[in-house]
């Protein structure tokens, strides 16, 4: 998910939303510059913390200080400034969503991601079919949760990328914001 995403080398101001215990937010870490920045949404303040700490220990204190802003909060509650962000890594489980409420996310990702910057983010392979299997969702909810990803993906997809070696499969989703 990260490396895909950082094929372009420039000054980097990254958004990591939905970071959990921070798996991701360390390999984003790890390819900063001097002079990039990293802002991690997450709304659980156990799992911030955990990442936090995992950082601070794997980076040190004054590195992580310097550069990462921890913002414990709802992802949609946040105002930020519009074009700021040249890569946003998002994490969020959008099975668990209204369908509304993942368009507004998009909305909300393109109007704060700079003009020409990538969104990512990653869906299990065969999730929403086998939540419908096992009978965890309406056949119609999910529908039109993936017809809401689909229309994402179709309108600024750049890159796809299936990894059916992780557990469970995924698919990375590039999309770039027009300049
Ligand atoms: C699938 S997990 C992320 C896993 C993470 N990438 C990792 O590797 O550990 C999704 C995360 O999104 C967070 N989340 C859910 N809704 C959110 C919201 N509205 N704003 C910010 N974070 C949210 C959850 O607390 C959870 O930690």
């Amino acid at each position: 998910m990260v490396e895909s995403n950082w094929k372009e080398s420039c000054q980097h101001d990254v958004l990591e939303v939905g970071s959990g215990t921070g798996i991701i937010s360390e390999q984003i870490f790890r390819r900063m510059q001097s002079g990039d920045k990293l802002t991690i949404v997450e709304i659980n303040s156990n799992f911030l913390t955990i990442t936090y700490k995992k950082m601070v220990q794997t980076f040190g204190d004054k590195e992580v200080t310097d550069s990462v802003i921890f913002v414990n909060d709802d992802f949609l509650k946040q105002r930020m400034p519009a074009d700021k962000y040249s890569r946003i890594c998002c994490s969020l489980p959008f099975n668990n969503f209204e369908p509304e409420i993942i368009d507004e996310i998009f909305q909300e990702m393109f109007r704060i991601c700079q003009p020409g910057g990538i969104i990512v983010f990653y869906e299990y392979i065969l999730l929403r079919r086998l939540r419908y299997w096992l009978g965890l969702g309406s056949n119609r909810q999910l529908k039109m949760i993936e017809d809401v990803l689909t229309g994402q993906i179709r309108k600024s997809a750049i890159e796809k990328i299936s990894i059916y070696t992780n557990f469970p499969p995924a698919t990375v989703h590039l999309l770039r914001k027009p300049i």
